[in-house]
Formats: structure tokens, C-alpha cells, sequence
């Protein structure tokens, strides 16, 4: 998927140097663009297809776009680092029994230590091993693997189901909030814990909105959206992540205080309290 809509830079930039590698982007009203994955098929035969985004927060329809790899006998990878929780909950239709690889990092909606998970058919098994040892890794890292065996634990352990929608109460107020203080959504709001903002019609850049925020102890990193014609350094948006208010239980009025922060500060409306900011974030404080 193309960077600016959504796609991650592990996707392209270093198979880029042995693949030729193709992008697709969304429609125009902002849904992955099916037809332009079937042409881009058709025409190039790729070997792989990647399916998985880091800064596109819909849910993805593997049925079919696994539908177009089988015409063109095309393997498909689903990346679902953001949306693995969302996967195990339902909420978002699951990859498997259509992908042939599924891959997903360990520090995101699962909440372990940084790291990854591949999974794939069986037939690719040993290639997928050989891809691992001696490829990328000597040998085998017993204390990450202990963690991510720990943090599949502590996920069975939890009620799922009530994280997930602890995340999506919190990104639904985020989008009300935003949205009825007029601020453009890409995609019009969220179904995961991402919420992508569109600066376009404000006076802001995504650097300018990213620093802003810092100084208000706002931490939320500025992003391309389709067809930006700001670098990825400067970009036209910024992408909020809503999961650590899920994790530390914030109170409903604490967090609905902080989307109003971000609504008024990118409307340039911004009267801050720091010293409310800073008590909020400091009562949190969960890494001494
Ligand atoms: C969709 C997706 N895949 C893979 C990764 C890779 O994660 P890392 O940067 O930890 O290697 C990310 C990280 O943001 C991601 O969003």
C-alpha cells in the first residue's frame, strides 16, 4: 500500500532493492482501491501482494483481495501489527484461511515487547525457517521469544473483548469531538485505535500541529495522507494513537479533555492549562 495512504516503509524499502516493487492507493472516497489492485495484477503478475497499513485506520477485507491474488496466482501477506486484537476479537474480518503469510509485531494492540510474529501455511514452513535462520537471525533469542510466550499469557488472561472496546469507546469520542469541531478525517473516522487527521483545510502543517502538541505533553507524529504535496517531513496530517489511554483506564472526562485539546489547538483555538496537562499526564505516569 502506498506510503501516503497508508502503507508501511518494511513493505517496500528494502525489497525494493531485489523486487520491483508497486504501489496502490484508496479510491477517492478513501477505501483500498480494488480495481486498481486488480489492474496493477494483471499487469505486472506480482509473486507477492502485501495487505496491511500502519497509518489506514479501516478494517481490511482480506476475502477480497485474497480473491484477486487467486486469479493471478499471487501470494498474499496480511501485516496486521495494528489490527491483531481487532482480528482476535472479530471486529475486523481475520486474514487466516485466506493469506498465506500473516505477520503482526508484538508492541502494538498486543501490548508486548517489541518484536514480530510470522505465521504462514504449512507448505511454507521450511522456507519461512530458512528465511529466519541463518538469513536474519544466528540463532534463536530465548528472552524475546519468553516475552512474546508472556504476553500471549497475560492476552488470554484479560477479557479481549472489553479492551477492544475500552479502544473503540475512546476512538469514537476522539472522532465525535474532532469531527463536530470540524476537522476532516482520512477515511471519516476510525475502527481501530488510530485516528488519521487531515490538516488541509487548517493553517497547519503535520510538523507544526506534531510540535505544538509536544509542548502541551501531546505526543502524536505527523503523517502523509493520498496525494500530500508536503514531504514526509513536513506532511499534511498527524496520527493519533488512543491505546495507552485504554491500557491506563483513563476516565472518560480526562480523555474527552484531550481530544478538545487537540480540536482547539489545531483550529488554533488553543487555551491551554498546562499545569492541567502536566497533572493529567504525571497521575499516569506509568514508567518510573
Ligand atoms: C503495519 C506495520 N508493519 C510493521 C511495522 C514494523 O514495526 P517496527 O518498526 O517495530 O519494525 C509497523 C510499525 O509501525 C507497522 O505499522
Amino acid at each position: 500500500m502506498s506510503p501516503d495512504a497508508g502503507g508501511h516503509v518494511s513493505h517496500y524499502h528494502y525489497l525494493k532493492t531485489f523486487c520491483n516493487v508497486f504501489f496502490y492507493s484508496v479510491t477517492e472516497d478513501e477505501n483500498i482501491d480494488l480495481i486498481q489492485i486488480e489492474k496493477l495484477c494483471r499487469q505486472h503478475h506480482p509473486k507477492l501482494l502485501i495487505a496491511g497499513a500502519s497509518s489506514y485506520p479501516k478494517s481490511i477485507h482480506y476475502s477480497q483481495i485474497y480473491s484477486i491474488c487467486q486469479k493471478y496466482d499471487t501470494l498474499l501477506l496480511a501485516d496486521i501489527s495494528h489490527t491483531a486484537i481487532y482480528v482476535a476479537t472479530q471486529n475486523h474480518e481475520s486474514p487466516f484461511g485466506y493469506a498465506d503469510f500473516v505477520t503482526f509485531t508484538t508492541h502494538k494492540t498486543t501490548r508486548g515487547i517489541r518484536g514480530g510474529i510470522v505465521m504462514s501455511k504449512a507448505q511454507y514452513r521450511s522456507s519461512l525457517e530458512h528465511a529466519v535462520f541463518p538469513v536474519v537471525q544466528g540463532a534463536p533469542k530465548f528472552n524475546e521469544i519468553l516475552a512474546k510466550a508472556v504476553m500471549l499469557s497475560e492476552l488470554a488472561s484479560i477479557d479481549i473483548k472489553k479492551y477492544v472496546e475500552d479502544i473503540l469507546k475512546i476512538s469514537n469520542t476522539f472522532t465525535s469531538i474532532l469531527m463536530n469541531k470540524g476537522i476532516k478525517l482520512y477515511t471519516n473516522g476510525t475502527e481501530t485505535h488510530l485516528i488519521m487527521v487531515d490538516l488541509r483545510k487548517s493553517q497547519i502543517t503535520g510538523k507544526n500541529c506534531e510540535d505544538l502538541l509536544f509542548s502541551q505533553h501531546i505526543l502524536v507524529n505527523r503523517n502523509q495522507l493520498p496525494n500530500d504535496n508536503k514531504p514526509p517531513s513536513i506532511t499534511s496530517g498527524i496520527r493519533i494513537g488512543i491505546l495507552t489511554l485504554a491500557t491506563i483506564n483513563m476516565l472518560e472526562n480526562e480523555y474527552t479533555q484531550i481530544a478538545e485539546l487537540i480540536a482547539d489547538t489545531i483550529n488554533g483555538k488553543c487555551i491551554i492549562d498546562e499545569s492541567l496537562a502536566r497533572d493529567i499526564i504525571q497521575s499516569y505516569r506509568i514508567i518510573e
